[in-house]
């Protein structure tokens, strides 16, 4: 028998609530067919902790997360929440959380599916066999940076965030860039604003220094308009791309663009590993709660049933399981059922809830696998 790993299952709002329920639908696949045991709690967060408690990430939601192996998060934010004072937002929440359990690393891989590749924006020849890792700082620099405030009125009226890393901060973030390149195609560029920012310069210096405990991987380092251009003029430069926070915000949305749509790009965010080996994570989409397409049965769940792959993978070492999922996606896509948002000539357009279903059948209907 299999020990039980005991998930955190966070919807939030949106389409949060119909993708997790693909992503569960595949979860149950894989207890089956890897005889694998999860203990799953749902708990609200983002609008749905302040419906429910009257704050973003309600004290017993991180108390669950925190008790938890790993959490699995839909999104957050609604339209209905846009006149709330700012700190009580749902977007709140999800930076607690992050806060919270230190999850200062962000894994975003941008991979494509070969029969997506007309489906993007730019040309197939420029996409085809994409395979990006965007590593996002995700407990510092702007999104949390003291002092922060807006004050005075009128034309007197001011308002102001800082951007401040500290040396440990960077040097973490870019030991997980080198050792991810080391798994990958041992290339590593640094984005950053060195020529303007101080932050940036210290950025730079400190994964210089990091640099010398790698010396089989390739570094390089790129300022953040150039790489935000040359993402899109070439994009099969980049094996492993490590970033500060904000940076990491706007070039993971672009570079999702290189498969198709933001609805294929998974993430997983880790923290410090503990004195039991594990780390705190979650996994989640990252695209945000699209309420305007918020109980449709439209959106594609492919990003977060791949956030609940990277999560066997990541927090419990289950490759094969992580793997399986992924031919079961690439199977239904190569088949022609597409969600609106990567359809194509001759495809057959369904819904999330279909979509996640033929992947979790396509899973259990793949040949037996050696035990994980
Ligand atoms: C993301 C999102 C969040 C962020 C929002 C919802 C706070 O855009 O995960 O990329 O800015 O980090
Ligand atoms: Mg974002």
């Amino acid at each position: 028998m299999s020990p039980t790993h005991k998930i955190a299952v966070l919807p939030g709002d949106g389409i949060g609530p119909e993708i997790i329920e693909q992503a569960i639908k595949v979860l149950k696949a894989v207890e089956q067919k890897f005889n694998l045991n999860f203990e799953l709690t749902y708990a609200p967060m983002g609008g749905a902790g302040i419906d429910a408690a009257g704050v973003p990430l309600p004290p017993e939601t991180l108390k669950l997360a925190q008790e938890s192996d790993a959490v699995l998060m839909g999104s957050v934010g609604d339209f209905k929440y846009d006149t709330l004072d700012p700190k009580i937002r749902p977007e709140q929440g999800l930076l607690q959380i992050r806060k919270a359990l230190g999850l200062y690393a962000n894994l975003r891989p941008v991979k494509g599916y070969k029969c997506l590749e007309h489906v993007s924006t730019l040309k197939p020849e420029v996409v085809n066999g994409i395979d990006v890792m965007v590593i996002r700082e995700l407990t510092g620099g702007i999104y949390f940076g003291q002092p922060r405030a807006r004050e005075g009125s009128g034309t007197q009226e001011k308002a102001y965030d800082t951007l401040v890393y500290t040396q440990p901060e960077i040097e973490r973030i870019a030991r997980i860039g080198f050792e991810s390149a080391l798994s990958r195609r041992k290339k590593l560029m640094s984005v950053d604003k060195a020529n303007v920012l101080a932050s940036s310069q210290l950025w730079r210096d400190v994964v210089n220094t990091v640099a010398k405990d790698y010396p089989d991987v390739e570094l390089s380092h790129m300022y953040v308009d150039n790489a935000a251009m040359q993402l899109i003029l070439n994009p099969k430069q980049f094996d492993v791309i490590l970033t500060e926070n904000m940076f990491g915000d706007i070039l993971s949305d672009e570079a999702s663009m290189l498969t198709g749509s933001l609805g294929m790009l998974p993430s997983a965010s880790l923290g410090e590993r503990k004195a039991n080996g594990q780390r705190n994570a979650l996994y989640e989409p990252s695209h945000g709660s699209a309420p305007q397409f918020a109980g449709q049965n439209k959106v594609n769940p492919i990003a977060t049933i791949l956030s609940l792959a990277m999560m066997l993978e990541y927090s419990f070492g289950y490759s094969q399981a992580a793997s399986q999922i992924d031919t079961a996606i690439e199977q239904v896509l190569e088949a022609g059922y597409r969600t609106f948002d990567i359809m194509g000539p001759g495809a057959t357009e369904v819904g999330t809830a279909e979509l996640g279903d033929r992947i979790a059948a396509a899973l259990l209907a793949l040949p037996a696998a050696v035990a994980v």
